[in-house]
């Protein structure tokens, strides 16, 4: 595991992307990923209804801000998700966490009106989902995408000239924060077993192995 190489890792990363901002950044996780040698998926969200999120050790889910939320698809997967994990028994009070699972949340924006604040809530929103079913979430990853209709948007906004983002310096970022995760996890797993009952953060306590 020191090595680099994560081989024992599964990961997947699914997205929705109108205009291909979300989608640059879902593929910037995803080789990077694979440049750890993590088997990792990437999946539209309209592909992924049918992924069982407990095969994955690590599970990214990505969207941009439609007024200030995550848009109609990745809601309807969330809420279908919700529904599926409610019936099973997943969903359980006080939210223990399921040893091992991690999840990552990202959200592209463009924030012309009040900036970051614009996505928090859309992050927030789908790390709901994870932190639901156990997954701890490691991180909220957001990152500036132009808006593709916008003109004065995208220059005379909160954030500036955000023409061209994500540009190579934002996927640069987002492939070494994944590679720095892939490592912490590696990290982690070769320290603690499956099943050990452990605190390793303050938000990252094992509730009796996720009864
Ligand atoms: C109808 C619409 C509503 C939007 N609402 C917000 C918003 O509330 N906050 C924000 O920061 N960006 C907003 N944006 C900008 C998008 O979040 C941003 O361009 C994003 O990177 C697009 O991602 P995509 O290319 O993956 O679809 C909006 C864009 C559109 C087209």
């Amino acid at each position: 595991m020191e090595s680099g190489k994560e081989k024992n890792l599964k990961a997947m990363v699914v997205y929705y992307s109108a205009t291909g901002n979300t989608g640059k950044v879902a593929n910037a996780i995803h080789e990077a990923l694979l440049a750890k040698d993590v088997e990792s998926t990437l999946l539209k969200v309209q592909d992924a209804a049918a992924e069982e999120l407990y095969d994955y050790d690590l599970v990214f889910l990505g969207s941009p801000s439609i007024e200030f939320l995550p848009p109609a698809p990745m809601m309807r997967y969330i809420k279908n998700k919700l529904n599926l994990h409610r019936a099973r028994g997943d969903i359980k009070l006080c939210a223990p966490r399921v040893p091992n699972k991690t999840a990552v949340v990202f959200c592209t924006y463009s924030g012309p009106h009040t900036g970051l604040d614009e996505a928090t809530t859309a992050d927030k929103y789908m790390a709901q989902l994870r932190e639901h079913i156990g997954f701890y979430v490691a991180g909220e990853w957001y990152v500036v995408g132009e808006c593709h209709n916008g003109r004065d948007l995208n220059t005379l906004g909160r954030l500036g000239d955000i023409r061209g983002r994500p540009n190579e310096q934002d996927l640069a970022k987002v492939r070494d924060d994944t590679s720095m995760l892939v490592r912490s996890m590696g990290k982690r797993l070769s320290q603690f077993p499956a099943d050990a009952h452990v605190t390793m953060t303050d938000r990252e306590v094992v509730a009796g192995g996720g009864q």
